[in-house]
């Protein structure tokens, strides 16, 4: 191999074929050297804009600390707010200071869930009067009427309270008239499937062993009636969203509005709603009127 000892490839202290990895010599020093204005303002714009996302992410993981540490506030305040509740309603006399319940007076509270604090509280059942065979709806505790907003809150806290304890199921999150299905035809199917055997097939009620009886339906909400069925009071099985999806239970709520004050019958009267009894009462005597009367026409004709 001969050597031109001016060939740049070649320079004293540089490797033949090293070039061919290597930026060019006079390139490298360029950029080693000074830098240029235009790299200097790239730079400053990189370090700013670096400065500014770090501030940025900075700024949002401290505001979302404060803002989980604020929730989390009221959170306890809630949670706080659901025991004192508990405690001046006398619920604590009959369910224990742990919710584990007292021997003979009220059964254990842990894991029954908001949604059956709400059926119970809403519906005036609790807090129970008097030791009976069922507690009875009655007028609602003012501080609990679902009607105004501190009875809301009020329900709400002691929800809360009693969720934080055991879990269990909770309460729908729409309300009112939202939580009546699109297809009361399906409802009506649904309702004959489960519930009719002891709610009567227009949710009029009716008795069951021991002293005890399913109630009408007439006086129950929407949230009620949901969360009558998630909850299962006293005889009445609870139906999970897996034996009753969410949308079956709107249904068989736009069921039970559609045959409340009589909105199941067809016509005429409701002939107090208890089936082929007065029915076959009423197609008898008309019957028996309208036969009598043509024999009376077939024999004014003879
Ligand atoms: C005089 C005793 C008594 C008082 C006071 C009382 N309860 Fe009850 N509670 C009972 C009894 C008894 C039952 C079971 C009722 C039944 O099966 O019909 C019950 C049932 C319940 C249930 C249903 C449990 C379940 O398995 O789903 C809830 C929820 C409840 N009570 C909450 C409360 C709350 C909240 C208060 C206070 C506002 C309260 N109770 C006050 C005696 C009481
Ligand atoms: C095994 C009998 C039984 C079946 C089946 C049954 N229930 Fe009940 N239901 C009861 C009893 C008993 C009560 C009263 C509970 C109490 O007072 O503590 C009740 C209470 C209710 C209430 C409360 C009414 C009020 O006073 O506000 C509603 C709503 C209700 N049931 C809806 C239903 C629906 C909807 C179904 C069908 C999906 C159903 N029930 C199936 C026995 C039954």
């Amino acid at each position: 191999m001969t050597t031109t000892p001016d060939s740049p490839a070649h320079e004293p202290g540089h490797e033949p074929g090293r070039r061919r990895w290597g930026l060019p010599r006079r390139r490298r020093r360029g950029r080693r050297g000074g830098r240029s204005p235009l790299h200097r303002r790239v730079a400053a714009a990189l370090a700013l804009g670096l400065g500014l996302l770090t501030m940025s992410g900075l700024y949002t993981a401290v505001t979302a600390d404060v803002n989980q540490a604020r929730a989390q506030e009221a959170d306890a305040a809630l949670l706080a707010r659901g025991q004192e509740l508990y405690n001046s309603n006398a619920c604590i006399s009959c369910h224990g200071s742990n919710l584990q319940g007292v021997d003979g007076r009220g059964p254990s509270l842990i894991g029954v869930g908001d949604a059956s604090v709400y059926f119970q509280v809403s519906s005036g059942r609790m807090p129970l009067a008097r030791q009976e065979a069922q507690a009875d709806r009655k007028p609602t505790l003012p501080i609990f009427d679902p009607d105004t907003e501190e009875g809301q809150a009020n329900l709400d806290a002691l929800g809360a309270y009693i969720q934080a304890n055991g879990g269990g199921p909770t309460r729908p999150e729409a309300a009112g008239e939202a939580l009546r299905g699109d297809d009361p035809a399906r409802g009506g199917e649904l309702f004959r499937l489960n519930c009719a055997s002891c709610h009567n097939f227009t949710g009029r009620g009716g008795a069951l062993s021991s002293g005890k009886y399913a109630p009408t339906l007439d006086p129950a909400s929407e949230t009620q009636i949901y969360t009558a069925m998630l909850s299962g009071p006293q005889n009445m099985p609870k139906f999970s969203d897996r034996q009753l999806t969410p949308e079956e239970k709107e249904d068989i709520i736009a069921y039970i509005y559609s045959v409340r004050d009589g909105g199941n019958d067809v016509g005429g009267y409701g002939l107090g709603g208890i089936g082929p009894v007065s029915e076959g009462l009423v197609a008898f005597i008309v019957g028996l009127m309208a036969m009598v009367g043509f024999a009376v026409w077939l024999g004014a004709k003879a």
